[in-house]
């Protein structure tokens, strides 16, 4: 018999990768990807924990799917991701409607689960190791991941976990210590995508740079999985995210140069442009060290779109410190930037400051002012990014049709910006989806580019 599954992702790409593989897991079970919470058997929300507005986006989703429950009884609900991680069995007592909680670090015991819910008539099953084994993608030699057509790149997950404890972040606790995945297993996977005809492959990790670091037997890292999926043939671009800086080794840098196949893009986050936020966001660099490194990959590769995050309003951060941020957005000559408001996360160290020194809390007002700032200094600067570009020939991997306007099709170049484009009369769309097309770039906005198809 076969069941249904509907799946909602929340948060970042390594979630929507899990959910990919989840199920990939669940069509082993008998089920099939549904787009209709309505009439699914199972719905899964994978959930995030990275701030607290997406953590009260999580249980007002949960709450809602309680609802379309008291409609059909029979509907199982599940709860996944870092959420679930961190707060476990409690979400029973508080919404005794879901039937099934497992974390990240047990996505493997998915199968097990769904066989108790639906075969045994469970209640209530979960599955919350405080740390797995290994990678959960080297549990299994041969599931597919079902795509969920995000875009034209896969995303290929290298590297679970983090090691760093920035004091903000709840990452850690969410995800457990850092694990990369083998790299064949990694290599099988390319080599599938590629042979299912995927041109640009993500290889992701929340230290994507830190691969391999933690392999006893073997001497492998970034560079070298660099040059392992650019001989996959059949692959033409090689994206990875996020980076540390830290961790950005020489080599590293110098495969993106000299690596046709690798884009000239490089997520960075700086998260904040202040020595002595810095040292208290324990990141482990000064604003020099991260300047010396930008400026390094700006001298090596010479087109580089270096982009990254950041977080304004933590504990005690003065006018003085952000200034220090808002000036970096230039100094390191970043294109684009995340900018999110500092939000406290259970059982990090700067939550735990912040309650005990509460007039080091930054007022909501103050924290919104500066994103303001700092979203504007980004916006000025991709702008000067994307000016000079007018005339200029780029080259795209087509995605499908723009958002605003459907006669024109959308794009990514080489450095991840969006290019909106027109085609001429009597060409097929769909015929230029998925394909590598050269654009002229008619006009320039901070966010994307308008070109015509050459
Ligand atoms: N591993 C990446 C970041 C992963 S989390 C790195 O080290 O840079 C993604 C982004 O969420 C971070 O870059 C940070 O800017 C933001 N973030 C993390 N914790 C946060 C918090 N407590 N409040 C606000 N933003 C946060
Ligand atoms: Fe979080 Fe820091 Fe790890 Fe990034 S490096 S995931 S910000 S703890
Ligand atoms: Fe969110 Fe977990 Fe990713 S907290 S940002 S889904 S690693």
């Amino acid at each position: 018999m076969t069941r249904t599954v509907f799946i909602e992702t929340q948060g970042c790409q390594m979630n929507e990768a899990d959910s990919e593989l989840m199920l990939g897991l669940l069509a082993r079970e008998g089920f099939a990807p549904t787009p209709d919470p309505n009439v699914a058997d199972l719905l899964i929300l994978n959930t995030c924990q990275i701030r607290e507005m997406a953590s009260d986006k999580a249980f007002s989703q949960l709450g809602r799917w309680g609802k379309l429950k008291k409609q059909r009884p029979e509907v199982k609900i599940a709860m996944a991701g870092c959420v679930a991680q961190q707060v476990g069995n409690t979400v029973f007592e508080r919404m005794p409607y879901v039937d099934m909680v497992y974390g990240t670090q047990n996505i493997h015991d998915l199968p097990r689960l769904v066989r108790q819910v639906f075969d045994e008539n469970d209640h209530h099953v979960i599955a919350l190791d405080k740390q797995k084994e290994a990678s959960t993608f080297d549990y299994f030699e041969d599931v597919t991941q079902v795509r969920q057509n995000r875009g034209t790149s896969a995303w290929v997950t290298i590297i679970e976990g983090c090691n760093y404890f920035c004091t903000y972040c709840v990452v850690p606790y969410t995800r457990g210590r850092q694990i990369s995945r083998k790299p064949q297993s990694i290599l099988d996977e390319v080599k599938r995508l590629a042979e299912g005809g995927v041109k640009e492959v993500t290889l992701l990790g929340q230290t994507v740079d830190a691969y391999g670091q933690d392999f006893n037997d073997l001497r492998y890292d970034l560079a070298d999985l660099f040059h392992a999926v650019h001989a996959v043939d059949g692959i033409e671009r090689i994206r990875f995210m996020t980076s540390h800086p830290l961790d950005l080794s020489d080599r590293m840098i110098e495969a993106i140069a000299e690596l046709p196949k690798l884009m000239e893009q490089i997520h960075i986050p700086m998260q904040s442009g202040d020595d002595a936020v810095l040292k208290r966001m324990r990141r482990g660099y000064t604003s020099d060290d991260y300047y010396r490194l930008t400026d390094k990959i700006h001298d090596r590769i010479p087109n580089v779109a270096i982009t990254g995050d950041y977080i304004v309003g933590f504990p005690g951060e003065s006018e003085e410190a952000f200034l220090n941020s808002v000036y970096s957005v230039s100094r390191a000559g970043l294109y684009l930037g995340n900018t999110a408001a500092y939000s406290a996360r259970l059982q990090t160290p700067a939550a735990i400051w912040e309650e005990r020194y509460a007039d080091q809390a930054i007022p909501q007002s103050v924290k919104e002012e500066r994103l303001q700032i700092l979203n504007e200094a980004i916006r000025k600067q991709a702008m000067a990014h994307n000016t000079p570009m007018v005339g200029q020939v780029q080259n795209v991997l087509v995605e499908g049709q723009s958002k605003r306007n459907p006669q024109r099709l959308m794009g990514r170049n080489r450095q991840n910006k969006v290019i909106n484009f027109d085609i001429p009369d009597g060409i097929d769309q769909a015929s230029l989806v998925n394909s590598l097309v050269d654009v002229q770039v008619t006009e320039a906005y901070p966010f994307s580019l308008l070109a015509t198809l050459l």
